[in-house]
């Protein structure tokens, strides 16, 4: 039977009653389309974008009764090369057997099935398959033909495919930074004993850690260029934040990869200073705000201590911490805003953001 939208007769549809077209009889013996329903139906099918065929489970080997337009044009065979033969013949040398077997068994227990399988066109060139079949009855429940519908999805696979490459890059990458890290550590750690400065080692331990930190959560994103805020902010205040005394109260905003390392390092150098002398402070039940925010090409991070150790303004001189995160910040040409106010320190955090959306 084939596809013709010109020959639908105009009579069919001035006369819903009318008799099918000649070859909708080839369907099968039955006068199935006879109605306006199936005039429609038959239009549709010649329309539509998408491969369609009817196979006959009736007939030995369940041939082929019906392929419409777009399933001769995704495989590039005519109509008379396709009707009478079972669709076995897009398959090729490496077609997954396994996937062959399941859309056998599905057809042998009459069940709906989809799969992806590999074809071939006429000309041999090959194409992904997704392939959606499934048995069509009777009002009296007899199965009277395997619809079938291919879709080339070549072009999805190949996008899938990239992007499984590119996580399976990340990952490796996240591996190899995280032993970086450790091997780093590990030499802060031994310097740090041979020279009789393991508190400074342990300092210089616990930024690194942070900064371990902040990579770990990002990498397996960072083949797309852009970091969600939240879950890094989250993991690198994790160690710090006991007893649900942080607040996180940032939306879904993204930065680039490259402002990862800043940021990790003020949230470290804060949660430093709020555990020595703020907000979590031991002998003190003080909570921690945290926000996050994309605005005006900037990330705005803002820090807000309450309830934590009194504090009577800034501290008379900035430690070591206070000196590297203001030299970072200068570098990425951001600001960092610190007001000792008597309830806690509030900071605010800006850093310029280059490309990167929201
Ligand atoms: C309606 C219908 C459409 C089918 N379309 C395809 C197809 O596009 N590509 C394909 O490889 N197999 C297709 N098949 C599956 C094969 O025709 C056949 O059932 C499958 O290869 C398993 O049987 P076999 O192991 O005897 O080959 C279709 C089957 C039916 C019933």
């Amino acid at each position: 039977m084939a596809d013709r939208p010109e020959v639908h007769s105009q009579a069919s549809q001035r006369d819903p009653n009318a008799r099918p077209r000649r070859d909708m009889k080839d369907v099968g013996s039955e006068d199935r389309f006879s109605d306006t329903s199936g005039v429609l139906f038959e239009q549709a099918m010649a329309q539509t974008r998408m491969a369609v065929c009817l196979s006959d489970p009736n007939l030995p080997d369940q041939p082929i009764v019906f392929a419409n337009r777009a399933f001769r044009r995704l495989t590039g065979y005519d109509e008379d090369e396709i009707l009478g033969r079972n669709c076995r013949f897009l398959q090729g040398p490496k077609t997954d057997r396994a996937e062959v077997s399941r859309v056998r068994e599905a057809i042998e227990n009459e069940d709906v099935v989809v799969v992806e399988l590999l074809n071939y066109r006429k000309d041999g060139t090959e194409f992904w398959n997704a392939l959606h079949l499934g048995p069509i009855y009777d009002a009296q429940g007899k199965l009277l033909y395997f619809f079938g519908s291919q879709w080339d999805v070549s072009d999805v696979r190949a996008a899938r495919e990239e992007e499984r490459h590119a996580r399976a890059m990340a990952r490796e990458l996240s591996h190899r930074i995280k032993n970086m890290f450790s091997v780093i550590s590990g030499i802060v750690n031994v310097m740090g004993r041979v020279r009789g400065v393991e508190d400074t080692a342990s300092e210089i331990n616990s930024r690194i850690h942070a900064l371990g930190r902040a990579y770990e959560t990002t990498l397996d994103e960072a083949s797309v260029g852009v970091i969600d805020l939240g879950p890094a902010v989250k993991a690198i205040l994790e160690p710090y934040a006991v007893d649900e005394r942080v607040k996180f109260l940032g939306n879904g905003a993204q930065v680039p990869f490259s402002a990862m390392s800043l940021i990790g390092l003020v949230l470290h150098e804060l949660a430093a200073n709020a555990t020595r002398y703020g907000a979590w402070a031991e002998g003190y039940d003080g909570q921690v705000s945290v926000d996050w925010q994309r605005r005006d090409g900037n990330a705005v991070l803002t820090w807000i201590e309450t309830g934590g150790a009194p504090i009577s303004g800034a501290p008379a001189h900035s430690g070591t911490g206070a000196t590297i995160m203001n030299r970072m910040v200068a570098a990425a040409r951001g600001t960092i805003e610190r007001e000792w106010k008597p309830e806690g320190l509030h900071a605010v955090l800006t850093v310029p953001i280059e490309g990167g959306n929201t």
